[in-house]
């Protein structure tokens, strides 16, 4: 397959006239043997969706974070499949060329392939997304081998799973010193089992590049160096949208906290002044 056959951005010279064509785990894959890289954001409603597919984000993630950044929880574990479904579905009906992926919240899929099957369905069917990403090591490689013979792509989540912070005693690098093998082997687990990717959050860059030449598939990875075939961010941090202190494998491209802040204030402004609406705004 040549790079000619990767679905063109909007706008861009190689676009064919007629409906966006979808980005498929065949083209992720193709990347990856080709030496190249792709971009990956969070998205969780349709104008981020339809903003980051026309600007060339090649796959787009309805993350569990969703419960930080959406429904304003302290951690990701209390979000549940029936509140990330109507996001994926706003996403799903957003994008046009990005390929769709969601989180399998906590809680949805731990107990057996069976309910694994049985949520990533409902995210398919309800939510409309192409694929799922289910954190987690070694342990769910029978998980995935089940859902994939369902015909259900899984994008393994290895290294920090946000979903056992309790567990892991909080927001800590994994995969430090002795313990990259492990990772490393947890990878090549979940990838054997029919993972299309794998994505490593929060490990240190040489472990992340060893997985990226253990496994066949494509990675990806935030907090986890420059080796991986694509990076990925949350993008209320990338676009400067949140308050706070961001970790450190944020780069900030923007500040929208600070556009949005100027806007409502000017707004408000107006509106004490009488300025607002004008003659133009009236009928
Ligand atoms: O939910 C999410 O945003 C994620 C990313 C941190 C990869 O899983």
């Amino acid at each position: 397959m040549t790079s000619a056959e990767i679905p063109a951005p909007y706008g861009s010279s190689g676009q064919q006239p007629g409906p966006a064509k979808r980005i498929r785990t065949h083209h992720l894959q193709q990347i990856k043997d080709s030496g190249g890289r792709f971009a990956m954001l969070t998205a969780y409603e349709q104008y981020a969706a339809q903003i980051f597919d026309e600007a060339g984000v090649e796959v787009l993630l309805v993350g569990d974070s969703a419960a930080n950044n959406v429904y304003g929880h302290a951690t990701t574990l209390p979000i549940t499949l029936d509140e990330m479904i109507p996001l994926c579905r706003a996403v799903s009906n957003g994008a046009k060329r990005s390929f769709v992926v969601a989180d399998l919240p906590f809680g949805s899929y731990e107990v057996s392939p069976a309910q694994a099957i049985e949520s990533s369905v409902r995210m398919m069917k309800e939510g409309l997304v192409s694929a799922v990403k289910m954190e987690g090591g070694s342990f769910y490689a029978g998980h995935v081998r089940a859902m994939v013979a369902a015909g259900i792509p899984v994008m393994a989540h290895v290294g920090f799973t946000p979903q056992s912070e309790h567990a892991l005693g909080g927001y800590r690098i994994q995969g430090k010193g002795d313990a990259g093998q492990a990772v490393i082997d947890d990878a090549v687990a979940l990838a054997e089992a029919g993972a299309f990717c794998v994505l490593m959050e929060m490990v240190p860059a040489d472990v992340a590049a060893a997985v990226d030449r253990a496994v066949p598939v494509p990675t990806i990875g935030i907090g986890a160096g420059n080796a991986t075939t694509g990076q990925v961010l949350v993008w209320q941090d990338m676009m400067g949208l949140r308050n706070g202190k961001s970790p450190r494998f944020v780069k900030q491209y923007a500040d929208l906290r600070g556009v949005m802040s100027a806007a409502a204030a000017a707004y408000a402004q107006d509106v004490r002044d009488g300025t607002f609406p004008g003659p133009e705004h009236s009928f």
